[in-house]
């Protein structure tokens, strides 16, 4: 069951030969997706030789292999974790009972909805980053860039596989719309606001796999979580390949963060200017960018009371972050749980029925979690000798979804007046000359070991190869 089988066409560890209708309706569907690669996916890299890695099981232990290739040649596939004997249902109304192989009828629509949604990210952000190739910093960044991609890639698989397994004809044509759907579209936007943002530069890039990548996580915990047996499979082998790409972001802020404060020593200031003159990123600007990616992210968690919500955890689709470590009932009815509502003025608590919290359950989980990254972050300037200390906004400031939704709140909690949002706006998050500044700073460096003066090398390279490794070879 953790080897997976690479004399298919379609690499799998679900023994895909034996459902002869299901492989030729993925086999249908791989062309088109080659062809969304070539249109869609990295720019002007087809014929690169990437240092990737590639899934060869599902074991814990060693399940990855490493080596060059050309990413159209990566071998997307099907690689589900290994079934757990006599799993039981536990959180819901159907707690206690066995989690099902096949999908209830009465919980198809959802499941759909919930299976949809997470596979449109997939493909989104490989849309959103498929320019930044062009302006790597260097090699070992470009190759994280294409590992992210084509795991992205490889999500969207594990998607369409579930909607042409257990979704028939529905879930087929599904699978072609996830395909035709495009990040920032203006007719055929992808399905969540952020996946639509541009992702034009890489402090962007790096903000956006530590704060949006991790919200893949905690999505994929919940479903890893789910009654839906095939659907925990899946995402607990997601979760896997999910952990590089929230190191790419945290390790990579981090080196910009690192770089901007070995100048601010060398030159003895905290000035902008001056540190913008030395090309480097300074800190004001880093908290702008961290405050963007953090609010449109907690966005994502979808609107603070939701009846979806209760419906998703009380049917079993969907769990509670670490569902199984939590010492409650599991069903959580007569529950209450505090929301953020805006009165005469100020924010109060409003305490509403749990069941219908379970987003901001989420999001306060989620919080919770990100901000261990940004005290890392922060141990680096420390270390440096410098006094500033980054912070993430209060979770009202900049939100749009919701109660909170259009409130003016600045980073520290305070609800303002419209003329103070407006007075600060570019105090607070990314103008739109700090874009310019960093836009400008993106060149590309390709040179084994070499780095873009904005940004210091990493410790050590991928898979214990040296940092100045040829990772990425342009043939
Ligand atoms: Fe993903
Ligand atoms: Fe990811």
């Amino acid at each position: 069951m953790s080897t997976i089988d690479y004399s298919d066409k379609i690499p799998n560890n679900v023994n895909l030969s034996e459902d002869r209708t299901l492989q030729r309706a993925l086999e249908q569907w791989q062309p088109n997706y080659l062809k969304w690669w070539d249109d869609m996916g990295p720019d002007g890299s087809q014929n690169f030789d990437v240092y990737l890695r590639t899934a060869v099981s599902v074991d814990p232990q060693g399940w990855a292999q490493f080596g060059h290739v050309k990413m159209p040649d990566y071998r997307w596939g099907i690689f589900l974790n290994p079934a757990e004997q006599d799993r039981k249902i536990h959180f819901g109304d159907h707690k206690g009972e066995a989690a099902w192989q096949d999908i209830p009828g009465e919980y198809r629509a959802n499941l759909r909805r919930i299976i949809v949604t997470q596979g449109d990210t997939e493909p989104a952000s490989v849309e959103q980053q498929r320019h930044l190739g062009l302006t790597c910093p260097s090699q070992y960044d470009l190759r994280n860039l294409f590992q992210v991609n084509v795991e992205e890639g490889r999500h969207l698989w594990a998607m369409v596989y579930l909607l042409h397994k257990y979704f028939g004809k529905d879930g087929r044509e599904e699978g072609e719309a996830l395909l035709e759907r495009n990040s920032g579209n203006a007719d055929n936007p992808r399905i969540l606001e952020a996946f639509n943002e541009e992702t034009p530069d890489w402090l962007s890039f790096f903000m956006f796999t530590y704060f949006t990548d991790r919200d893949g996580k905690f999505q994929l915990c919940a479903l890893a979580e789910s009654s839906f047996d095939p659907l925990a499979r899946t995402t607990k082998f997601m979760l896997t390949e999910e952990a590089h790409h929230m190191f790419v972001g945290e390790s990579g802020v981090s080196r910009v963060i690192n770089r901007t404060c070995q100048v601010m020593n060398e030159l003895k200031t905290d000035d902008p200017a001056k540190l913008r003159a030395a090309g480097v990123i300074d800190l004001p600007t880093i908290q702008r960018y961290l405050n963007f990616h953090f609010s449109v992210t907690i966005d994502l968690f979808g609107a603070d009371e939701s009846s979806n919500a209760a419906t998703f955890y009380s049917t079993g689709l969907k769990g509670r972050y670490e569902e199984g470590k939590r010492a409650d009932d599991h069903q959580l009815r007569g529950q209450f749980y505090k929301v953020l509502n805006v009165q005469n003025g100020q924010l109060v608590e409003k305490e509403v029925p749990m069941l219908n919290a379970l987003n901001e359950v989420l999001r306060d989980d989620y919080i919770k979690d990100s901000i261990g990254g940004v005290e890392r972050w922060n141990k680096v300037i420390e270390k440096a000798g410098i006094p500033v200390r980054l912070t993430v906004p209060h979770k009202a400031f900049h939100r749009n979804i919701g109660l909170l939704k259009g409130v003016k709140v600045a980073p520290d909690g305070r609800v303002i007046s419209e003329s103070e949002w407006a007075a600060n706006r570019d105090n607070w998050l990314p103008s739109e000359g700090d874009r310019a500044f960093v836009a400008s700073l993106m060149g590309r460096v390709v040179d084994p070991g070499k780095f873009a003066n904005w940004i210091a090398p990493p410790v050590m390279g991928i898979n214990r190869q040296p940092v100045d490794f040829e990772y990425v070879r342009f043939g």
